[in-house]
């Protein structure tokens, strides 16, 4: 048994439910114009992407298609092991495909560099990160999103897909967690 509520262990909410659909409406509107008529395939990185994916799609009016990867450079820690692995690949292929990765939060950057090479390898024909948060004091690696939601300061973010040891997913929006939840 818990001996707090979801919403107790959050200390302060970043961005409300309001916030996050008009920053994901504003993004969906930029890829809207950028691949028109190029029937991207959008890579959901799961699982923090995947509440930001679904609402993302539904915000792009055009054709795409969309697939799902998993991979982990994380455990349950708050910080990032910098070490990469795939968990679960690609079903489809991305040889001449437009692709846009579909990405929570961008950190050290170790994921997205990972992602970028394997996907170069694989031939895609372009290759875009829309990332929903980017936490830029994070970086180790010099990556950057093509287009971000919010530019976040440098705490530990759950809610809106994003957790802390698989906990705190499905909060509407996006807030930062109690120091005591990581310190006990
Ligand atoms: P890197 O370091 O590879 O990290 O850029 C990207 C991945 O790390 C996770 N991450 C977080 N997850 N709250 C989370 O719930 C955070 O504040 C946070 N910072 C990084 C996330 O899974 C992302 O895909
Ligand atoms: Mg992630």
């Amino acid at each position: 048994m818990e001996d707090s509520t979801v919403q107790e262990d959050i200390e302060k909410v970043l961005y409300s439910q309001a916030d996050i659909q008009a920053t994901v409406a504003r993004l969906g509107k930029e890829l809207t114009t950028d691949y028109q008529g190029k029937n991207p395939l959008f890579i959901c990185i799961l699982k923090g992407a995947i509440v930001f994916m679904t609402d993302l799609i539904r915000q792009v009016d055009d054709f795409v298609e969309i697939d799902f990867m998993d991979v982990s450079s994380y455990g349950n820690a708050t910080v990032s092991s910098g070490e990469v692995k795939i968990l679960k690949d690609l079903d489809t292929s991305v040889q001449g495909r437009d692709v846009v990765i579909v990405e929570d939060i961008v950190d050290t950057g170790a994921t997205l560099n990972y992602l970028i090479k394997l996907l170069s390898t694989r031939q895609a024909k372009t290759i875009k990160i829309v990332a929903l948060m980017d936490k830029a004091a994070g970086r180790k690696l010099p990556v950057k999103a093509d287009y971000v939601g919010f530019d976040v300061p440098n705490e530990f973010v759950v809610g809106y897909g994003l957790d802390y040891a698989e906990k705190y997913r499905n909060l509407p929006y996006i807030g930062v967690l109690a120091p005591r939840v990581y310190e006990q």
